[in-house]
């Protein structure tokens, strides 16, 4: 890793007390440079049946820990303390061959399912999910099949969930014991549809004729329902990612609301400066996929809005083959303290761009690839958890473009312009930012990504003043390489010290690998 002074003008090096090079950066916030509004989605999740995220995690009858309708309730506290808006369910893999009827009224239909090699008893369906919802305040998005499924299948899903009553889905809901419609908005047109691993898979032509016409169908129905189009998910060996997304953005372009957008990164080589830097491929996609939609849009005057969903992202590497990624325990990634910097690279990701990513939903929920960990007495919150927690209960309001002036590093997987995703690049900064302004409320997230030294750092405000305490909360732990786990909690979000603001300045010193909020008013 090569340490080398950024673009910065300003971005001196000083002596410390210590006699330690000490960085100084500049962070210039300015209220009236406005990105987007931030959408609540942006803090969505994702609910697959896969391993122990329904089975013993959101959903186990019988447990001490389990309200009446079988939902674990130290989890469902959890989730609500994380601040999840809305989940995505039931897949992933696993519903590219699912089949929502196996799920509903009194007769269930086991089946294995074979994208995770399980046997699935459909204990748990469409309206367990629903009823979940409503009790943790989320809101559902629902993904269908389109791989096995048919189109048909889909818009009868549609009906038993949001027609009011008369035709014959709709009534087998209220057989069921639900007689009012659900009226659910989101849903996705398939998963990972790009992908050869996918069941059901298709190249994107013949992905664009059924999802249209699976769109078409779904609509008739309900009409105001938001359709997420499948986009890029396999950028391995030879898959051409901007094919699929330019052919089903031009082929759908009428139909969607969404293109869903999926990332997951590791740690293999334990390179940590590599890592934390992978955030900037999130954001150089972003960039790429914004740029076909605005091509959309100066091609056809009537373009419909549509956003990006990054409706699949998370820190995925360990628990990934083998029999890690199979069966009752699949997917149990034990998370640390870089990869909770590495989430909170992807959230400052979200919230510079909320003009044009209006969803994003962490994969998953509850014991598969999470945040939220189970055994049958209790839970523990994986370091993930926490940036998660801290932006969406805090990130609101209108997303701000700031200027970030600061020292910068190279690495062997992102140094200057040497990776095709990342040409563009002089370095990684070792600061991380966003902002957001709501009323004369002003929010800065900031990750400081160099491993061994805080950064201090003038926070400038461009317009107006800083005004009164300035509360700080920091995500860290004792090292890197820090986990949480049962009765252990090293990583966590503590309260730090407030600042006293006044004027045009705060200075404040960035602790080595740390996730921190500042909040306080500013006065025009
Ligand atoms: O989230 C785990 C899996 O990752 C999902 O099932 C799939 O969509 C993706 O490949």
């Amino acid at each position: 890793m090569n340490m080398k002074k950024g673009l910065c003008l300003a971005a001196a090096l000083l002596v410390s007390a210590t006699g330690v090079f000490a960085q100084q950066a500049k962070i210039k916030i300015d209220i009236d440079r406005t990105v987007g509004e931030i959408d609540p989605n942006l803090w969505g999740n994702f609910a697959e049946h896969l391993g122990r995220c329904i089975y013993g995690g959101i959903y186990e009858p019988g447990s001490p820990l389990a309200d009446g309708d079988g939902f674990r309730t130290d989890v469902m506290k959890a989730v609500q303390d994380l601040g999840v808006t809305l989940v995505r369910y039931p897949g992933g893999n696993f519903v590219s061959n699912y089949h929502w009827l196996d799920g509903v009224g009194p007769e269930r239909v086991p089946r294995m399912d074979y994208a995770w090699h399980r046997l699935e008893t459909n204990m748990f369906g469409t309206n367990e999910f629903v009823k979940w919802n409503r009790k943790a305040g989320t809101e559902p998005y629902m993904a269908v099949n389109m791989g096995t499924g048919t189109i048909e299948e889909a818009q009868w899903w549609v009906e038993y969930c949001n027609a009011d009553g008369g035709s014959y889905y709709s009534e087998l809901r209220k057989k069921h014991g639900y007689p009012e419609p659900y009226n659910i908005i989101y849903w996705s047109l398939g998963n990972e549809m790009d992908g050869p691993w996918q069941m059901g898979h298709l190249n994107a032509e013949d992905y664009v004729k059924k999802a249209r016409e699976a769109s078409k169908l779904m609509r008739l129905v309900s009409p105001d329902i938001k359709l997420i189009a499948a986009g890029s998910s396999n950028y391995a060996g030879d898959a051409d990612p901007y094919h699929w997304n330019r052919t089903i953005l031009e082929g759908l372009a009428s139909e969607i609301d969404y293109i869903s957008l999926h990332m997951y990164v590791g740690n293999e080589q334990d390179n940590y400066y590599n890592f934390v830097s992978t955030p900037i491929v999130m954001d150089t996609r972003t960039q790429i996929v914004r740029g076909m939609l605005n091509e959309l849009k100066n091609k056809n005057r009537n373009q419909r809005p549509i956003y990006i969903a990054w409706d699949e992202y998370n820190v995925w590497y360990r628990a990934r083959s083998g029999a890690d990624a199979v069966g009752e325990r699949a997917l149990e990634e034990h998370y640390n303290l870089e990869d909770a910097l590495v989430i909170a690279g992807f959230l400052n990701v979200f919230v510079r761009n909320a003009d044009v990513v209006k969803m994003a939903n962490m994969a998953q929920l509850v014991n598969v690839i999470a945040p939220i960990f189970t055994s049958e007495e209790g839970i523990f919150l994986q370091t993930i958890y926490y940036p998660l927690q801290l932006f969406s209960n805090e990130m609101k309001g209108t997303s701000l473009d700031v200027m970030v002036d600061c020292d910068t590093y190279d690495t062997d997987r992102f140094s200057n312009g040497d990776n095709e995703e990342t040409s563009h690049l002089l370095g990684v900064p070792y600061l991380d930012v966003s902002a957001a302004v709501n009323g004369d409320q002003v929010t800065i997230m900031v990750v400081n990504r160099n491993k061994d030294q805080a950064i201090s750092t003038d926070l400038i405000c461009q317009e107006g003043t800083f005004a009164g305490n300035f509360e700080v909360y920091e995500v860290n732990g004792p090292d890197i390489k820090s986990e949480n786990d049962f009765g252990v909690t090293n990583v966590e979000t503590l309260r730090k010290d407030d600042i006293r603001a006044k004027g045009e300045k705060i200075n404040y010193s960035f602790a080595p690998h740390s996730v921190t909020m500042i909040r306080g008013q500013i006065k025009r």
